[in-house]
């Protein structure tokens, strides 16, 4: 679904007129939404959607298209808005972006670190089908020392009940003060799928944090902040 706007800024976004000029435009009754003629204000339109005319000819308008890397906080949910009205990435966004940004999959509400958001769904599809492997590294943290066993069962490919997950890279990163930090890159995202692993191997994690998605990475963007991600990441990401 595209934006929602008012017809006198969708006219206005078209380049054909100002915002006021439109305004004036519709009284006019010189513009059509879908085949009949509007001469009211406050009408709204789908962008993409609805076909606007202004004199008879099609007024077109694209919508910007966002693509947002955001380093997600703890206390979060990962969608638009939330049943138990919990603050969402996408209020974080909104302060700034003017669109109907979405996230493109989720992280858990108790993990933090890189979330994509957009509002072009060509992009979400490349980014979570299945169909195109999208690898992602996460840093977990977990109490006590990870043994070569546990290690060799991430790398090997761990059964978390309903799946078998492809083979991992793992590493230890740190141990001290009786935790271990894992980095791990894996090669699908079902849901929970990196606790899943942990726990099939008998460790509980206590911390988790999203460092990568295919090129992009999380580098060294505060906690809580975002940034547009670069054409070249777009097109990486979109397979070109
Ligand atoms: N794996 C998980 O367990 N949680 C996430 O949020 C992401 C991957």
């Amino acid at each position: 679904m595209g934006e929602i706007v008012r017809l006198q800024k969708y006219i206005a976004m078209s380049g054909a007129a100002s915002r006021r000029a439109a305004e004036v435009m519709i009284s006019d009754g010189r513009v059509s939404v879908n085949g009949e003629t509007v001469t009211e204000q406050g009408v709204k339109v789908e962008i993409g959607n609805d076909k606007v005319t202004l004199d008879g000819k099609l007024l077109r308008v694209t919508e910007k298209k966002y693509y947002i890397a955001l380093n997600k906080p703890i206390g979060y949910v990962s969608s638009v808005k939330d049943q138990f009205d919990r603050p969402t990435v996408v209020d974080i966004i909104k302060q700034d972006i003017d669109a109907r940004i979405f996230p493109v999959g989720r992280l858990d509400y108790d993990t933090e670190g890189l979330l994509l958001l957009t509002n072009d769904g060509d992009f979400t599809y490349r980014v979570t089908h299945p169909k195109f492997v999208m690898d992602k590294t996460y840093w977990v943290k977990v109490k006590g020392s990870m043994t070569i066993g546990a290690m060799n069962a991430l790398r090997n490919g761990v059964d978390i009940g309903d799946f078998v997950t492809s083979p991992a890279e793992a590493e230890i990163l740190d141990a001290a003060n009786g935790y271990s930090l894992i980095e791990i890159t894996i090669h699908e995202g079902k849901n929970r799928q990196v606790r899943r692993m942990f726990e099939a191997i008998g460790y509980e994690v206590e911390g988790l944090k999203r460092t990568r998605i295919g090129v992009v990475e999380l580098g060294n963007l505060p906690l809580g902040r975002w940034r547009y991600l670069t054409a070249h990441e777009i097109n990486c990401l979109m397979g070109k």
